[in-house]
């Protein structure tokens, strides 16, 4: 008999999600407006400390929306992480703005601030400008804020943080996404909270809100009728989607303390093999542990990462190496790279484990049975 699958990070409805969705029927809010919409991003402003949200259709949206109002535009080279996913980095693209790719450091993961600053050195010596810089805070935890804008305040070049990934985690005390000029979050499918799709622009500027709302919703003009003096999206979250991220917002913290658990559960059960090691957390915030990732050293344990996916695969159990970066990624050929041995590395030995809240001790000891039965 075919054991139930165990996926990686399916979506876990807390309970109130339908409630939630039911108060947006009842009133026939079921548009891109409506009071779920806006008790959302109220919500999301108080969870995170922003003075300002909005709600978006991704978290890909919210980043296309965040550069075009940090005046990024055709020629300007955005610089971002390379071990990321790459919704992360095409919405340069989208306005005519040039790719340059950075490595993570070992420590963190995340975009390695000594590699930033040679980065904009040498696009500078080429006489460009640098639109943005665009940290992800990968699988959970939050890159080093304040040593990255350290290296951009100079050139007053401007942070748009990919806090995709981090919703629940913290930066020296304050909510991920603190320290840069805007943050971006997702509700993908996938993520820690979801709203079946959907994603968050923050900022503490007002007009930045404001002006990026209106992009949001196809840039019409205040005039009676339908005018537009300038090109926008649509990219308005919906009612209805924000619903459900009023149930999930209040599952956040029960989700947070359940995902550190099962990283806890791993390491200690798994990092006595030979071979295996799992991301450190870097001092200076909490990590949400979004996904519980394992390094594995082929030689030592005996068997390689996607080895180790292939057996739990065999046993309906979703694995999943960790992000493939942007550099060697084949739609970026030839896109410079500052670095990117480190990321390489992370992606040859990485491997992302099960990390859904909703398992249980079972589903954990079922998952570290087939892996420490792998080792030689
Ligand atoms: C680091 C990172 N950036 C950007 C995105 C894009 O978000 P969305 O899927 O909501 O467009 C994701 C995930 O989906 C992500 O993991």
């Amino acid at each position: 008999m075919t054991k139930d699958r165990i996926y990686l990070s399916p979506p876990h409805l807390g309970g109130t999600e339908l409630d939630f969705v039911k108060q947006a029927f009842d009133a026939n809010f079921i548009a891109p407006m409506g009071p779920q919409l806006a008790e959302f991003e109220r919500s999301f402003c108080d969870l995170t400390g922003f003075k300002h949200c909005l709600a978006v259709s991704s978290g890909t949206a919210a980043i296309h929306l965040g550069l075009r109002l940090l005046g990024v535009g055709p020629g300007d080279v955005v610089i971002a992480s390379t071990l990321t996913f790459i919704g992360s980095v095409t919405p340069a693209t989208f306005i005519g703005a040039e790719l340059h790719f950075v490595d993570c450091d070992e420590a963190t993961w995340n975009m390695d601030p000594a590699l930033l600053a040679q980065a904009i050195a040498e696009i500078h010596a080429q006489g460009k400008r640098v639109g943005a810089v665009i940290p992800t805070d990968l699988y959970g935890q939050c890159a080093d804020y304040d040593a990255l804008r350290a290296v951009c305040d100079p050139h007053s070049i401007p942070m748009l943080i990919d806090a995709a990934e981090s919703v629940g985690a913290t930066y020296k005390g304050n909510h991920s996404g603190h320290g840069g000029d805007t943050a971006i979050y997702s509700f993908n499918g996938n993520k820690i909270i979801t709203t079946g799709g959907g994603g968050m622009l923050a900022s503490n500027d007002k007009s930045f809100i404001d002006e990026a709302r209106r992009l949001s919703q196809q840039a019409r003009d205040d005039a009676p009728y339908y005018e537009h003096s300038t090109i926008g999206y649509n990219y308005r979250m919906s009612n209805v989607a924000a619903s459900i991220g009023l149930g999930q917002l209040a599952m956040l913290n029960t989700f947070v303390t359940r995902l550190r658990e099962i990283f806890a559960w791993y390491q200690e059960t798994l990092s006595g093999l030979p071979g295996i090691e799992f991301v450190p957390e870097a001092a200076y915030g909490k990590s949400n542990r979004w996904l519980t990732v394992m390094l594995v050293d082929e030689q030592t344990f005996g068997a390689g990462p996607e080895d180790i996916r292939l057996a739990l695969e065999a046993e309906n159990i979703e694995a999943r190496p960790v992000w493939k970066p942007m550099h060697m990624q084949p739609i970026f050929k030839g896109v410079p790279c500052t670095g990117g041995a480190v990321s390489e590395r992370l992606f040859k030995c990485g491997l992302c484990l099960p990390s859904g809240t909703a398992m249980n001790n079972t589903d954990l000891d079922r998952i570290a049975t087939i892996i420490k039965s792998m080792t030689q």
